[in-house]
């Protein structure tokens, strides 16, 4: 088979994440994301037998979407969605419009020890240099590490977007000193050109 020219590589490229807007656009979901969570929901069934559950960076809203359909019982969980954009409302979803900066500990929202699953797809608005986006996602990654670590109840389990920032490999680190599983998982969905990457961390120990 011949070489793919440039053109024809990001040709396919843009095909291939086009399926999963599509795919988003029919099944009414708000962004493509949905298909990242759903993704890593077929390979580590994190989305059930949770009571409490919170989404940072939940806007527009497709991740929180998931969450919803996952778990149809609503009169039993409660779920966050948090992010310093507006969201429109969702059924079953608490909005909270703040930034993670300011609820990282001692705020009048969570208590410790009451969070079973902690959700962090945030990432920066672009600046379109990649050390610096990826430098401020990397801040944005070890925030959502330090709200999961003050707020997940035992056994809670975290997932996190990163995208290649120098702290990441600090983070994963981190992250092994309170959680018995760590992985990276890059779903199909997430664009192959992108450096996105989601840590899973399962089995929280919150006896540190
Ligand atoms: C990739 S989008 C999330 C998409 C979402 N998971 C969905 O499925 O609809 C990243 C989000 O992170 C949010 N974000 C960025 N910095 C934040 C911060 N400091 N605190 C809270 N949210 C933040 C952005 O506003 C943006 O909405």
């Amino acid at each position: 088979m011949s070489k793919k020219t440039l053109s024809q590589n990001l040709w396919l490229r843009r095909k291939d994440s086009d399926v999963f807007f599509e795919k988003a656009k029919i099944s009414g979901f708000r962004a493509r994301s949905a298909y990242k969570l759903l993704e890593i929901e077929n390979k580590f069934k994190i989305l059930k037998n949770n009571k409490n559950i919170v989404d940072l960076g939940a806007s527009p809203g497709s991740w929180s979407q998931v969450l919803v359909k996952k778990n149809l019982n609503l009169s039993k969980i409660k779920i966050f969605a948090i992010d310093i954009k507006d969201i429109d409302p969702i059924e079953g979803v608490k909005f909270i419009k703040k930034d993670i900066s300011y609820i990282l500990e001692g705020n009048n929202y969570f208590k410790k020890n009451s969070l079973d699953l902690v959700l962090s797809d945030m990432a920066p608005n672009s600046t379109g240099h990649r050390f610096t986006d990826q430098a401020k996602a990397s801040n944005l990654a070890e925030k959502a590490l330090i709200f999961a670590i003050n707020y997940l109840s035992f056994n809670g389990k975290f997932v996190c977007k990163l995208l290649g920032g120098n702290n990441d490999r600090l983070i994963i680190n981190r992250a092994k000193e309170y959680f018995k599983t760590i992985k990276l998982f890059k779903p199909t969905s997430s664009r192959k050109e992108s450096k996105e990457i989601y840590l899973i961390c399962l089995s929280f120990n919150n006896l540190q």
